[in-house]
């Protein structure tokens, strides 16, 4: 798969994008991520990018013209067309099953918004889809790039080590995951719980659904009605 991230901050996505499981995968062709600088693509001779709002207000708006020619400019790289996501607090709310349908996608490219944000015109033009990553405002897109291509990465083939790595992580079902612990034994006079000590396959199985179970009707009873709903 392809991901294609289009910033105005291509170093400190970089310095995300090469460390860890993602910079691992990058590595061993796993995943192919690429990051542009909108300002290369600005035909302003002073490199700007942004002007201010028709109709008056505070900061500045990214004009349409680079993101839309640096998003044809990887296109064009591209060989394939991508899935074209611009990242906005406008957007659909990204979800683990959104996460789950991009990773099937060849290619997708991520527009990062900043300033006041980006000129509708060419949302309108070339956009597939809006994501927003959550309801409150960030500075600019580049965080939510980051969110959104982790979470995808992590559910493409031989990213993890093994497939039971997302299949049993919270959200991935529907449900919180099950708690984990770790050495030593005794920490704090807390104790492990002693079924994870047993050995017994299907004890520590049906324990962890219980407790995956448990943990969603207390924390997020939202997610726990929604499973009970589908009759899991
Ligand atoms: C300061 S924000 C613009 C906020 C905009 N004026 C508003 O009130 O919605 C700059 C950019 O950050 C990104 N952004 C901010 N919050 C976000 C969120 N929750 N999810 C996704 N992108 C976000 C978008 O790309 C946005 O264009």
């Amino acid at each position: 798969m392809k991901i294609n991230i289009a910033t105005l901050f291509p170093a400190m996505c970089e310095n995300v994008l090469s460390t860890s499981i993602i910079g691992r995968a990058r590595n061993s062709g796993k995943v192919e991520i690429k990051t542009y600088d909108i300002r290369d693509y600005t035909l302003d001779k002073h490199r700007n990018v942004d002007d201010t709002p028709f109709g008056g207000g505070p900061g500045m708006v990214m004009q349409a013209q680079p993101v839309y020619d640096c998003c044809k400019a990887i296109e064009e790289e591209s060989g394939v067309k991508p899935f074209v996501i611009f990242t906005s607090r406008a957007g659909k709310p990204f979800t683990q099953e959104l996460a789950k349908e991009l990773a099937r996608k060849e290619a997708i490219t991520i527009v990062c918004g900043h300033y006041e944000g980006i000129d509708e015109r060419v949302v309108e033009e070339i956009a597939d889809m809006e994501i927003s990553i959550g309801d409150y405002v960030l500075t600019g897109g580049e965080l939510p790039a980051l969110v959104i291509t982790d979470a995808v990465c992590r559910m493409l083939p031989g990213v993890l080590a093994s497939e039971e790595g997302f299949t049993d992580e919270s959200h991935y079902s529907g449900l919180l995951e099950h708690a984990q612990y770790t050495k030593p034994r005794e920490w704090m006079g807390r104790s492990v719980p002693e079924v994870l000590l047993s050995g017994h396959a299907k004890n520590i199985a049906d324990f962890r659904k219980a407790d995956s179970l448990e943990r969603t009707r207390i924390k997020r009873p939202d997610l726990y009605e929604k499973y009970m709903e589908k009759g899991e």
